[in-house]
């Protein structure tokens, strides 16, 4: 088929992704672009909220996001982990120990995502399910601020993974081994299932994956 060729393949992408999907998405589209040169691509960096607001408009061709919207149907692809871990300053009293109880973490002050965020939600529940209730001390709409504000001293976080990979081997932050951490999720490759993906999107979805089958609800 001619659309197939390299090369030949014309059009915009319009991706939408929740914030810590910033950190593995545009890298991947250098590759992307460079062997299709004819895609332009459109990129919205936003919470899970907005993510599923505008899933539910129908306002982009592809998302990723770690929670699946529960009422829409959808085909989707697991890509790749996205863990959640709790985050320190390097010199926090807890940074050397092993195993610690969730519950101590009832003492500390943290700083979460602001409400819409999945990763918020995702920590929300596990305390929730352990009764604990962590002091907030701060919301912060931003995966990078919070970091920031943890190495200013303002508290601990939970935060993905993926949050760290710029960090050297200076990185004034450290990850905490704390039982039930770190929470497993994945980043999933969304659209709605009543929709057509157009020829640039499909081709986007085969260059993410890998070996995962697409799952589309009944
Ligand atoms: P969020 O989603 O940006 O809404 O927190 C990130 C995630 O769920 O990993």
């Amino acid at each position: 088929k001619v659309a197939d060729l390299k090369g030949l393949k014309q059009g915009r992408l319009r991706l939408a992704v929740i914030t810590t999907a910033k950190y593995f998405i545009p890298r991947l589209l250098g590759p992307f672009c460079q062997r299709y040169p004819g895609i332009d691509i459109s990129l919205q960096v936003t919470n899970h909220e907005y993510i599923l607001g505008r899933l539910s408009e129908n306002l982009d061709d592809l998302y990723i996001m770690s929670q699946l919207p529960e009422n829409q149907e959808t085909c989707y692809k697991p890509v790749q982990e996205n863990p959640l871990v709790v985050i320190a300053r390097v010199d926090h009293p807890l940074a050397q120990e092993k195993n610690i109880p969730l519950k101590r973490l009832a003492q500390e002050t943290f700083i979460m995502r602001e409400p819409g965020s999945g990763t918020r939600k995702a920590v929300q529940k596990l305390f929730d399910y352990h009764q604990i209730s962590p002091k907030v001390r701060l919301d912060l709409g931003s995966n990078e601020a919070i970091k920031q504000a943890i190495a200013g001293g303002l508290g601990i976080s939970v935060l993905s993974r993926h949050t760290l990979v710029m960090e050297g081997v200076n990185s004034e932050l450290v990850v905490l081994d704390v039982e039930h951490f770190p929470i497993e999720r994945y980043w999933y490759a969304v659209y709605p299932r009543s929709k057509q993906l157009s020829i640039v999107a499909g081709t986007f979805l085969d260059y993410l994956l890998t070996s995962e089958p697409l799952i589309c609800q009944k």
